[in-house]
């Protein structure tokens, strides 16, 4: 394969200018259009003078596909014959793929994208369908920047069907993408597995293809590999056969898909398995003897499976749903189409230990990636501007998923932290839209951030609350239906939904979507009326020019009426039935965003501030409301809007509370407080800690160590939550009872002295006493770190190790999470 450079005819936009666009011969029919045209270069084509019918592209150069946002759609694959044979030992494989290709105009190129693969030009030829001709091309250029390659013939190709065929080589790697090793143990001895890591853009790694979402195609996958592992796929297997130490296993074709979602999966592996009520198979693989830890994910998984076919009145579209957790993994989990990979953490769940927070993220992840299997995968986003479709959809329904299956976690009020990650991201300068144009591959993996998911969920609960959830669900539905096996914008979504609710869903939520940041609306009460004005909120204290189409939702004095209306101007007066007499009570109060359901902060006037404190304080307000109250007060306070002492006193309102997600806020809001001041006002600290510690011992008292029977989950998250502040605060009696309950711990890991729920605090407190000239408490974490074999204790283990008041201390943890000894795990 030539990797060298081609002669630059000046024609292509230079990378720095990359366009979003097709390639011209894709775009619109309208005439207008061909201003986009890239001027041909002058070259001639001795042997194939064009005839008039094909001279576009005929005339053009391997130039033109340099430098390009997207492959040209000239032509597209229809299917995918895929062959890989995998060497787990040497670390390589070898693979053909044989696509099916429908050229739809006339060209002499196939531009595909590859990339760290070997291709021998001889590796490659392409054949006319009923032409009995096979054509080999006269040129294979690797474009490196691009990851493309550019398959140029002599002559033009026939339009409609032909074979395009490509054998090739390459490394399994060890950047946990495209086709990776992932090292695992057995019988103490370390071995290598075979993982697939596409999204979003290294399938062309494993082999070349076609390798956007848009160019969705069918999948008939064939391995190679030794007989004693275990093969998977996205479908099952429909026959093997063995030749001697090798067997050939051969899947079943794939319904239509997009690159992304293909996975292969070579190793040894143990299962469980159960079945849907119509008889998918799902399965959860582990490592070989821990087949349990993937019971209570399969539990999950088969209830997720049977709520998402009725929420979006479509059945899972593939046979089988296999999930599995992988050693080596670079994100959480991603939801490979009927064979999803997992961080371990993500789907182990052991019932002496791990923790509640741990059977929680297990039960989120698993819904959000089936929840994929339809948002995503079955209806695809058109283009990676459309991420968030997939992402701050699926995390927004998991939280639907897990209040289903564990009503008593009150998910809905833990999704607020969804939400205030995505505020505090986009009240930076620098942030971005939901849809944000993607001009290169390089630019995809910056958008799996808090915008696209957090956001991006919080704007999708936003509109479910102004429209209502039946109709909101009814429309999905229709959506659903009318995208499967295709793929959608944004616009098709807000298309569906406005036809469902007669709604204008549209202009509404194009403010959300297309501009970045959001309004702070502030209220006042004057003479009756309620005055609001939005501004952007940044948390620079500046203000943004941005204006929102705003749902206002509106309580005074009870939650029997809510008051609903459209804010769209910079600033109006509203005159509300019912707050005059309101106003008269003694307990007078107004909040707006009822809930928390919308994306907007909300600054009060000081009156009105005062008599919110007030309704937390006496427990009034919902836990959402007490949440949202105590959010945006810290969130204006920090951009410089708000008096400190008027945050505190705030937080000492929450003395009484009782709602997990509430308190824990209150003490991570505290905690960041604590460490600002530790550097602008060290005088202060000392007081500071005594308001806090005042503030969370009693809670810590009526929690205690020791779980009660029969207690709740949330309960479970409180205790590690509230002992680990108070460790970290220094508060002695906390660290010394850490110390006392760790070093039984440490002789017998099955005492019922150190739960997991506590395990994380316990540490945190140990490395407390932790200084440079005693380190055993240090040496005792690493101990446990090497002795685990559960990765979840490994990261609470990592994610005490820093907590140390000794900077050296902390320098050597640090330089312990670089070395070789810790993994993604
Ligand atoms: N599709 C993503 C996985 C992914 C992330 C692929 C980044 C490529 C780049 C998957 O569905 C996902 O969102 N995983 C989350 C977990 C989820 C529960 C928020 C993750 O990996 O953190
Ligand atoms: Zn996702």
């Amino acid at each position: 394969l030539r990797k060298t450079a081609l002669p630059h005819y000046n024609i292509s936009p230079s990378p720095k200018k990359r366009k979003a666009k097709r390639f011209w011969l894709n775009s619109s029919p309208n005439p207008s259009a061909s201003s986009e045209r890239p001027t041909l270069p002058n070259l001639s084509f001795p042997h194939t003078p064009p005839t008039p019918a094909v001279t576009m592209a005929a005339e053009q150069s391997a130039e033109h596909f340099r430098g390009q946002a997207r492959l040209p759609g000239f032509a597209a694959p229809r299917r995918y014959d895929l062959r890989l044979t995998p060497d787990l030992a040497a670390c390589t494989f070898a693979g053909s793929v044989s696509v099916s290709v429908d050229v739809a105009a006339p060209t002499r190129f196939l531009v595909v994208n590859a990339a760290d693969l070997d291709v021998s030009p001889g590796d490659v030829h392409f054949a006319p369908k009923g032409s009995g001709q096979v054509l080999l091309p006269v040129e294979v250029t690797s474009a490196l920047e691009d990851e493309i390659l550019i398959i140029r013939f002599n002559e033009v190709l026939p339009l409609g069907e032909g074979t395009l065929v490509i054998a090739f080589q390459g490394t399994l790697n060890d950047k946990m993408k495209g086709f990776y090793r992932s090292v695992y143990e057995l019988n103490g001895e370390k071995k290598n597995m075979a993982v697939t890591q596409f999204e979003p853009a290294d399938a062309r790694r494993c082999f070349p293809c076609w390798d956007e979402p848009s160019f969705k195609a069918v999948f008939k996958i064939t391995l190679e590999v030794p007989c004693e592992t275990v093969a998977l796929s996205n479908m099952p297997v429909v026959e093997e056969k063995v030749n001697g130490p090798t067997k050939t296993v051969y899947f079943q074709e794939s319904p239509i898909m997009s690159t992304y979602l293909v996975a292969v999966i070579v190793g040894m592996f143990d299962y469980v398995e159960a079945f849907t009520a119509d008889g998918t198979s799902v399965r959860v693989y582990t490592q070989v003897g821990k087949s349990a830890q993937g019971k209570f994910a399969l539990e999950v998984a088969v209830k997720t499976l049977i709520l998402f076919k009725e929420y979006f009145a479509v059945p899972y579209p593939l046979p089988k749903m296999d999930m599995i957790a992988i050693p080596d993994f670079a994100s959480g989990a991603m939801e490979n189409y009927g064979l999803v990979t997992y961080r371990e953490t993500a789907l182990l769940f052991d019932e002496r230990h791990s923790a509640a927070a741990n059977k929680q993220r297990v039960a989120v992840v698993v819904a959000h990636e089936l929840a994929h299997q339809w948002f995503g995968n079955l209806v695809t986003m058109e283009w990676w501007t459309h991420l968030w479709l997939n992402e701050g959809f699926a995390t927004w329904v998991s939280y639907l998923a897990a209040d289903r299956f564990f009503p008593e976690w009150n998910v809905w009020i833990q999704f607020l932290e969804e939400s205030t990650t995505g505020f505090r991201l986009d009240a930076l300068a620098g942030s971005h839209p939901i849809e944000v144009d993607v001009n290169h591959v390089d630019e995809i993996d910056e958008i799996f951030d808090a915008i696209s998911y957090r956001k991006g969920a919080a704007v999708i609960r936003m509109l479910q609350s102004y429209l209502g959830a039946e109709i909101f669900q009814k429309s999905l539905a229709a959506y659903i239906k009318r995208f499967a096996y295709s793929n959608a914008k944004t616009e098709d979504l807000w298309a569906a939904l406005e036809e469902g609710s007669g709604e204008p869903v549209k202009t509404l939520m194009h403010s959300w979507t297309k501009q970045q940041g959001y309004p702070v609306v502030s209220v006042k009460l004057k003479d009756g009326k309620l005055e609001l004005e939005q501004t952007q909120f940044l948390s620079s204290g500046s203000e943004g020019v941005g204006q929102w189409v705003v749902p206002i939702t509106l309580c005074c004095c009870s939650y029997s009426v809510q008051q609903k209306f459209l804010f769209r101007g910079k600033q109006d007066d509203f005159n509300l039935s019912g707050l005059v007499e309101c106003q008269k009570k003694d307990d007078f109060w107004i909040k707006l965003n009822v809930d928390q359901t919308g994306f907007y902060r909300v600054s009060y006037d000081e009156e009105l501030a005062s008599r919110l404190r007030h309704a937390v304080e006496t427990n009034i307000l919902s836990a959402a409301d007490r949440y949202g109250v105590l959010d945006d007060t810290y969130a204006l306070c920090m951009a410089g809007k708000q008096k400190l002492v008027t945050l505190l006193h705030l937080i000492a309102a929450y003395k009484n509370e009782t709602e997990y997600t509430v308190l824990a806020h209150a003490i991570n809001t505290s905690l960041s407080i604590y460490e600002m001041m530790a550097v602008a006002a060290p005088e202060e600290l000392v007081n500071m800690k005594k308001f806090l510690i005042d503030f969370l011992e009693p809670f810590a008292q009526r929690v205690g160590w020791d779980a009660k029977s029969g207690e709740g989950h949330l309960n479970a998250l409180l205790r590690g939550t509230l002992l680990s502040a108070l460790a970290e605060l220094g508060h002695q009696s906390t660290i010394d009872e850490a110390v006392r309950r760790f070093n039984v711990f440490l002789e017998d890991r099955e005492t019922p002295l150190l739960p997991p729920d506590v395990r994380k605090a316990a540490y945190v407190a140990l490395m407390q006493t932790v200084n440079k000239s005693n380190k055993s408490g240090y040496e005792s974490l690493l101990k446990i770190y090497r002795e685990t074999d559960l990765s979840q204790e490994k990261v609470r283990v990592l994610g005490s190790l820093a907590s140390s008041p000794d900077p050296d201390v902390v320098r050597e943890a640090l330089n312990f999470l670089l070395s070789s000894e810790v993994t993604r795990k």
